[in-house]
């Protein structure tokens, strides 16, 4: 099939992959997960890694050109490396990146390099080991602290995905946006989104990005910087650091006019926006024998069916449904 350019409803280009591994994860983030109660989806509920190839070259038949990887915890699955090995030979397939909590991926670093992954997102919230207990609950940040070093000296292009929280770690603020200064990493500050997996039907944002960035401004100046296309930081440099800083507005959605991404969930779900809780069902697809050539004109269909925005998507959303955890749709 000839390699073809994804274009939405509203005109946007569509490039890049969301894949979400697993649900599971070996972290309780409290932004993402409540600490009990989670059901884990049975294991034939996910995609097999044969079935996330299949659909990924059809993707990149498509014109998706870059994939995230993301879960969950994606190296909580076993045998995510080897499925990364055999995904970067798919045909039009140019970059591979991957959000990770760094529990596991110490380990696997020499590998990545010979996949050819360039860039890891690493999911760190604070500095502070108490707090880090506190967000995470587990007491494991030295191993993802070693494992933020570790990325440096491998020479992957690190960034730090710390999302901003009242009464648990305003004050790292501060000190991470003084990481860029010693470190050659991106520190990213995210507006907290409510997919946590409660019931809020009301949610107010305490930390809106503007409001970070004049935090950091307190203590350091900061000059805009120009954003890489499709980025959803918006990012800054004090002046005379290694890295620089950014700040997503996740939750304000000030990026969905350049949107160029989709999601696939764990269960084989396509979303067109995070915001959606609804998606086309690809794996039902896929387990009825459907041809290629079928499932591409399914994708097609949805994605000239996209909202126009998050908040356009966020109406869809059933409000009597929890909202989501976010490993269950990938981040
Ligand atoms: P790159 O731009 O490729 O580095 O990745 P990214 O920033 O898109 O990915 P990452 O997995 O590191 O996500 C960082 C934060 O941005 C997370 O909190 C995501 O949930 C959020 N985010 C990513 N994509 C979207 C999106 O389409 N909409 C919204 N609202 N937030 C997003
Ligand atoms: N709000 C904002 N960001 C979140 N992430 C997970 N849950 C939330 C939330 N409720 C972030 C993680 C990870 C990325 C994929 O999504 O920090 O880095
Ligand atoms: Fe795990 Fe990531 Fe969710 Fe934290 S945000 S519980 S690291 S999936």
């Amino acid at each position: 099939m000839a390699h073809q350019k994804l274009v939405d409803n509203w005109g946007r280009p569509i490039n890049y992959l969301r894949l979400a591994i697993t649900d599971r994860c070996n972290l309780r983030c409290f932004y993402c997960m409540p600490e009990e109660g989670i059901k884990y989806l049975p294991k034939q509920a996910l995609l097999t890694y044969e079935e996330m190839e299949r659909l990924v070259s059809i993707f990149c038949q498509l014109g998706i050109e870059k994939i995230r990887i993301t879960g969950g915890e994606p190296f909580v699955r076993k045998d995510l490396v080897p499925f990364l090995y055999r995904l970067a030979e798919t045909e039009g397939l140019q970059t591979i990146n991957i959000t990770t909590n760094g529990l596991l991926t110490a380990q696997y670093l020499d590998d990545l390099k010979q996949i050819g992954v360039k860039s890891v997102n690493l999911s760190l919230d604070t500095l502070d080991q108490d707090r880090f207990k506190q967000i995470t609950r587990r007491d494991e940040f030295e191993k993802v602290y070693e494992t933020l070093i570790k990325l440096v000296d491998h020479g992957f292009d690190t960034k730090i995905n710390m999302v901003v929280m009242p009464g648990k770690n305003i004050e790292d603020i501060l000190p991470m946006a003084a990481l860029s200064l010693k470190m050659p990493v991106s520190v990213r500050f995210i507006e907290e989104m409510p997919f946590n997996g409660s019931t809020t039907d009301h949610y107010d944002l305490p930390w809106s990005s503007s409001r970070i960035i004049k935090e950091i401004e307190k203590e350091f100046p900061l000059q805009k910087i120009t954003d890489p296309k499709h980025a959803t930081a918006s990012h800054y440099k004090i002046p005379g650091s290694l890295g620089n800083v950014g700040v997503i507005a996740a939750y304000t959605r000030t990026f969905c006019g350049s949107c160029n991404r989709v999601r696939l969930t764990a269960q084989g779900e396509l979303r067109t926006c995070l915001y959606a809780n609804h998606g086309l069902d690809l794996k039902t697809l896929l387990r009825a024998d459907q041809s290629d050539q079928e499932i591409s004109q399914a994708i097609i269909n949805a994605i000239n069916n996209r909202h126009k925005d998050g908040f356009e998507a966020e109406k869809s959303r059933n409000f009597s449904d929890n909202w989501e955890s976010m490993s269950t749709i990938g981040g």
